[in-house]
């Protein structure tokens, strides 16, 4: 492992491990903004799970997993589920897509997580506990090394997540080899659309909270999928961060996001988007 990876390693453990500590000393959502800016056009409410899924997903689930979703979409919502299927979650965090793929694929399938925060999985599991979610397991590991038998998944979801890694091919290429032929992989994640001044995109890395690693084009995003080999890649929807209205976002935004950089309008699709992305091993 370089010097880079093993650093980035320690920063996403101890800021969701911060995350994780949060959720189980207070008994409320993470804030709105700790992960980034919200995406805008969702649901006027202050829990961001509230934003991301429809009231019926969310039935069952334990609270501390809702207080916990920090994703940027519904990874479930583009994907076919069946029940008696195997998934796996790359970023599982405190659980909540977990959960809801458990309802899915029943007692006949099963559903597992992996996260390299320590503190997620005790909080993860806590939360298996108290919904005696029999079906779904959490692992400790790394998406771009995946402890995760090859050809062994029917589906992969994940939420907010691979845009942090700064490995996409060992994750693309992973999610490959887990999966069985004909496996889909199910992903809502953040992305930048249209040509973008590098000290604006540089300030939109600040601002979205893309500390760890920054973001990467659409493109640039679907080049990796497409490399792995996967066909049939679709992106379902593109959800703005709202940068297109930035006389409404609060002073601290404008301020980050016009440091050495003077704003002018942007033209329609650029920006900060939160991507839903569908495709499937052959
Ligand atoms: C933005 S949170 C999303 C959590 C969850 N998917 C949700 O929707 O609430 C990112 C999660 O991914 C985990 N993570 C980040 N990089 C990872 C990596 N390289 N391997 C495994 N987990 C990772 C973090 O520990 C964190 O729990």
């Amino acid at each position: 492992m370089n010097g880079n990876k093993k650093s980035k390693d320690s920063t996403v453990q101890s800021r969701y491990g911060q995350f994780a500590e949060h959720v189980e000393t207070h008994d409320e959502p993470l804030p709105l903004n700790i992960d980034g800016y919200e995406p805008k056009g969702l649901e006027p409410t202050n829990r961001l799970a509230e934003r991301l899924y429809a009231p019926t997903q969310l039935i069952d689930i334990p609270e501390p997993a809702i207080n916990a979703s920090i994703g940027c979409g519904n990874p479930l919502a583009i994907a076919s589920i069946k029940a008696g299927e195997h998934v796996l979650d790359l970023g599982s965090g405190g659980g909540i897509d977990c959960f809801q793929a458990s309802k899915a694929v029943g007692d006949e399938g099963y559903v597992i997580g992996v996260d390299a925060t320590p503190e997620m999985i005790t909080l993860a599991n806590k939360n298996r506990e108290k919904m005696g979610a029999n079906n779904v397991e959490f692992r400790l590991g790394q998406i771009e090394q995946l402890p995760v038998e090859s050809n062994s998944i029917d589906l992969i979801i994940s939420n907010c997540v691979i845009d942090i890694s700064p490995d996409k091919t060992a994750v693309f290429n992973e999610a490959f080899r887990v999966l069985k032929s004909g496996g889909q992989i199910a992903i809502t994640d953040t992305v930048l659309l249209g040509d973008l001044h590098p000290q604006l995109k540089a300030n939109i890395d600040i601002w979205s909270g893309a500390v760890i690693t920054p973001l990467i084009s659409l493109e640039a995003y679907l080049a990796y999928i497409v490399e792995a080999g996967f066909i049939d890649i679709r992106v379902d929807s593109l959800t703005s961060y709202g940068l297109e209205s930035f006389e409404q976002l609060d002073e601290a935004s404008q301020k980050t996001l016009t440091q050495n950089y003077e704003w002018s309008p942007l033209p329609p699709k650029t920006g900060l988007y939160s991507a839903a992305i569908w495709a499937q091993k052959p």
